[in-house]
């Protein structure tokens, strides 16, 4: 086997592996259903009422006020440089990020505007699409794959104000085409064209996180199964207007399960990512992308670099979007600490297990944040 393919999960060198989760197993994907009947945020957002139900209303404590930081700025890179000579300058930049923040936005990343707005474009009219239209295409937690409007199945959980669409793209096998959105007609080629330049920006990014970490350069790539077999899905999100936008969030604080994250926004900002006890806004850049590390990153790399908590609030005047392409390791594949940034100073800090398993807490929980990666 290559010396790319080398993690602790090859060994069992490493008895001091981190403390046994509760098993994902004891879900039982097959049985789980949505606790209470789906309601769509945008028909109740239509109604024009002026007061939030109570399923969306926070406690106090975990509202999203005070303890944010306007003044800080996630770094902005322009990934252009890596192909002159401010690659080392870029590199490094992108290092600085990945260990200082495990967030940052990328210009010049290679997606031209046309296609950013063009998957805008279908994304939003998706959504302006009547009711029984998306609804033929209601998802269920088995899966999550359709048009949705919750994450996590607990029965009376506190939801989040906004609706979204999931769906893959790679690997190719469970694409399922049919369960992408039918209408518009031009959702489908444009998604294409738009997630193959997402896959490009990813594995420009994972061959700049390996080298940038001392090893081969296609390792993390290989770990997350390959040209072949990496994961790459979609979640359109849609936020519509909220009536009492501070008692509530678009997407509560949580880290991203799985790999690298490309998140392209609308004008409406409304995305806040955590720095020690604040939370920083993400300030709109035309046409940036915004990268987060996941929690595969952060078990790959052992804890060298970190996956983020991150949460999307909502106002009372604009609708917000965002497109989100998640790059992830493929399903089966066994994610665990690569063995080269394992040593006496850094002891293996995470256990060994497949996204599909590892998935499964979020997917039953809901957004909680950082709750699912362990650390010892
Ligand atoms: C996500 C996410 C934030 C946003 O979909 O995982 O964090 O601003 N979205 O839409
Ligand atoms: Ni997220």
């Amino acid at each position: 086997m290559a010396s790319a393919q080398v993690s602790c999960c090859d060994s069992s060198l490493f008895p001091s592996a981190a403390a046994p989760r509760p098993s994902p197993s004891l879900f039982d994907k097959d049985r789980i259903e949505w606790p209470e009947p789906i309601q769509r945020v945008q028909s109740i957002a239509e109604r024009g009422i002026k007061h939030l139900p109570p399923t969306y209303v926070r406690p106090v404590e975990e509202r999203a006020s005070g303890h944010v930081l306007v003044e800080e700025k996630i770094p902005l890179i322009d990934l252009s440089g890596l192909d002159d000579e401010r690659r080392e300058k870029t590199m490094e930049e992108i290092s600085n990020a990945c260990k200082q923040w495990g967030f940052f936005q990328l210009i010049n990343h290679g997606m031209s505007t046309e296609l950013l707005n063009a998957g805008r474009d279908v994304s939003r009219r998706f959504f302006q699409l009547p009711l029984e239209e998306k609804q033929k295409h209601a998802n269920d937690p088995k899966t999550y794959v359709g048009y949705g409007s919750r994450t996590g199945v607990q029965k009376g959980a506190i939801l989040d104000w906004g609706d979204y669409y999931y769906h893959h793209f790679l690997p190719a096998s469970i694409r399922e085409e049919h369960k992408w959105p039918s209408k518009p007609l031009e959702y489908r080629p444009v998604m294409k064209e738009y997630c193959n330049g997402a896959v490009q920006v990813c594995r420009t990014l994972l061959s700049v996180f390996s080298q940038n970490l001392d090893l081969p350069r296609k390792y993390l790539e290989e770990a997350f199964g390959g040209e072949e077999d990496i994961g790459i899905c979609v979640r359109v999100n849609y936020y519509p207007v909220c009536p009492q936008p501070d008692l509530t969030f678009g997407l509560s604080p949580h880290s991203d399960p799985g790999g690298i994250t490309i998140l392209l926004q609308n004008d409406v900002s409304g995305l806040q990512v955590r720095k020690g006890d604040y939370w920083v806004p993400v300030r709109p850049v035309p046409d940036a992308l915004i990268i987060n590390l996941g929690d595969q990153i952060e078990m790959l790399t052992n804890g060298i670099y970190k996956s983020v908590e991150h949460r999307s609030i909502v106002n009372d005047t604009n609708e917000r979007m965002s497109i989100v392409i998640f790059c992830n390791p493929s399903g089966e594949k066994k994610v665990g600490p690569a063995k080269d940034l394992i040593d006496g100073s850094n002891p293996v800090k995470y256990k060994c297990m497949t996204f599909n398993e590892y998935r499964m807490f979020i997917r039953t929980t809901g957004p909680k944040g950082k709750s699912y990666v362990k650390l010892e």
